[in-house]
């Protein structure tokens, strides 16, 4: 069918050409009068605005003197100007058209040939954990450079002020043992600032607690039912239930609190922090110009740096600002760090965890495409579909991938190993095949070799488990929970039995 539209709006394209070329041609033989909409216009008493020569400016039905906004010479420069713009519309819409379809077919998707995450430049391999540091900067260029973006090396200053210090109130009772603390972040550059609300729970007493940290896509309010949670003053998508004109109200506290258990993560033992990701950067395609991107004028993404940072960058970037901070938190351990992140904020969850080493731990959820997901297998989103939808979060750089994932030299099972030996955790869902589960598995697979250096258990497994039945004892652990796309108590229940078995 798409084929078919594409073939049609072609065709339609190619005979306004050969038409255009005709009237061209007749005009210039005196066979069309390219006056005769003039005639006509100078028949009726009101001036049409294209139409009126020489003043510049025509008076509407109102009376109002309307001046044109391109002075326009004759018909065929008109003919010209207008033809340019449709056929750009019309080059827009096949452009469109030429995205392939998903692909779910297995067959198709087990076509890739990956190279080994021990394989450096030249294809040599790394045969000690000695060399694995400059291993290691070698894949984190690679991705910087090819994928995500490289985010600034200029440092910023980094305040905080705690503005609340209470206990938790959830499902409407005081929770005595659980802390709430609202943290003012403040990042300052050059006369600029940029404030990001952190949200930390974490228990009353006893010895410091490891920490979750992951960013929420709409706001510290939406993710629990405590009133005292501030209402989110960044920008929100107008589509998700309680946003008017993309500012959240009322109406959105605690509807994505399903995503946010926090009492049973407490009751694990573990402290949780989160922050909503539009303080860090809004989440829509502005030029780079807002959020921590604004800080940085001079290390802005364009056609001239394909390389710099991108959304997802920044994102992971602002979770690093958001360590320096809870590191120097009271009751949470510095060393107990581990950052986790649910679909577009599991890709950046796994580029922070990449980049920073003070994460030691990392939670990948339904994270997909640019996530944990072999793009070289191209099944669900491919690296085009998701290019074109969110040309902001990668780097320029990574749409040379567009439709051309069999020329990639890299792909994700790389990042999963530049986070090695420190433990990673993969969770797909059974419905989510946008996601590609079995790449996601894949790629914790294919990292193994970088655990097995350091003397640690990979994830032998190449094929799905069954559904919420958790595999892999060692540094590297996956489920596949049933349902959909989405982050669930089941999924923070397997996060906190791994996170305990790797020593948090
Ligand atoms: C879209 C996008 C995914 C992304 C998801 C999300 O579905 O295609 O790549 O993971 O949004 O972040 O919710």
């Amino acid at each position: 069918m798409q084929w078919l539209i594409t073939i049609a709006i072609v065709l339609a394209s190619l005979a306004l050409v050969v038409f255009k070329f005709w009237r061209f041609w007749l005009e210039f033989s005196g066979l069309w009068s390219s006056d005769r909409s003039d005639q006509e216009a100078s028949r009726s008493s009101k001036p049409s605005c294209y139409g009126c020569s020489g003043t510049g400016t025509s008076e509407s039905d109102l009376g109002i003197r309307i001046k044109p906004l391109v002075q326009l010479g004759g018909k065929t420069q008109r003919a010209l100007v207008a033809n340019f713009f449709l056929h750009t519309a019309i080059g827009g819409v096949v452009y469109g058209q030429e995205i392939r379809p998903p692909n779910y077919d297995e067959s198709i998707a087990s076509k890739y040939k990956l190279g080994s995450v021990l394989a450096g430049p030249q294809g040599q391999l790394i045969e000690s954990k000695d060399q694995w540091p400059g291993h290691r900067q070698y894949l984190l260029d690679l991705f910087a450079d090819q994928e995500y973006g490289y985010a600034p090396q200029a440092s910023v200053d980094v305040r905080f002020e705690v503005l609340d210090d209470g206990q938790a109130v959830l499902a409407g009772e005081l929770k005595p043992g659980i802390r709430r603390r609202q943290i003012a972040v403040y990042l300052e550059r050059n006369g600029k600032q940029v404030r990001i609300d952190l949200l930390v729970w974490s228990p009353t007493d006893g010895p410091k607690a490891p920490c979750f940290l992951g960013l929420n896509f709409r706001g510290n309010q939406s993710t629990c039912d405590d009133p005292k949670v501030r209402l989110t003053s960044s920008w929100c998508d107008s589509r998700n239930p309680g946003v008017v004109e993309n500012r959240a109200t009322e109406e959105s506290r605690a509807n994505q609190s399903e995503r946010w258990p926090i009492a049973r993560i407490l009751e694990g033992g573990f402290a949780v922090a989160t922050a909503h990701y539009s303080d860090i950067d809004p989440d829509y395609d502005d030029g780079f110009e807002n959020g921590v991107h604004g800080l940085f004028p001079e290390h802005r993404s364009d056609s001239e740096h394909p390389n710099r940072w991108g959304s997802i960058a920044a994102w992971a970037w602002g979770l690093s600002r958001l360590a320096d901070v809870l590191e120097k938190l009271e009751g949470i351990d510095p060393k107990g760090l581990m950052v986790v992140g649910h679909s577009r904020l599991g890709k950046t969850a796994l580029w922070a965890g990449a980049t920073d080493e003070r994460f030691g731990l990392v939670v990948s959820n339904n994270s997909g495409c640019g996530g944990a997901a072999l793009s070289q297998r191209v099944y669900g989103e491919s690296v085009a579909r998701i290019n074109t939808s969110f040309p902001h979060w990668f780097n320029r750089n990574f749409r040379k991938y567009n439709d051309r994932e069999d020329q990639m030299l890299f792909d994700q099972h790389q990042l999963i190993a530049a986070i090695a030996p420190r433990p990673v955790y993969i969770a797909s869902a059974s419905n989510d095949k946008w996601a590609d589960p079995l790449g996601e598995l894949l790629s914790g697979h294919y990292a193994s070799s970088a655990y097995r250096l350091h003397g640690k258990q990979g994830l032998d497994a190449q094929v799905l488990p069954a559904v919420n039945t958790p595999i892999g004892d060692g540094a590297i652990g996956y489920h596949l929970r049933q349902g959909d796309h989405d982050l669930l108590e089941y999924d923070w229940q397997q996060f906190m039995v791994f996170a305990r078995r790797n020593g948090f």
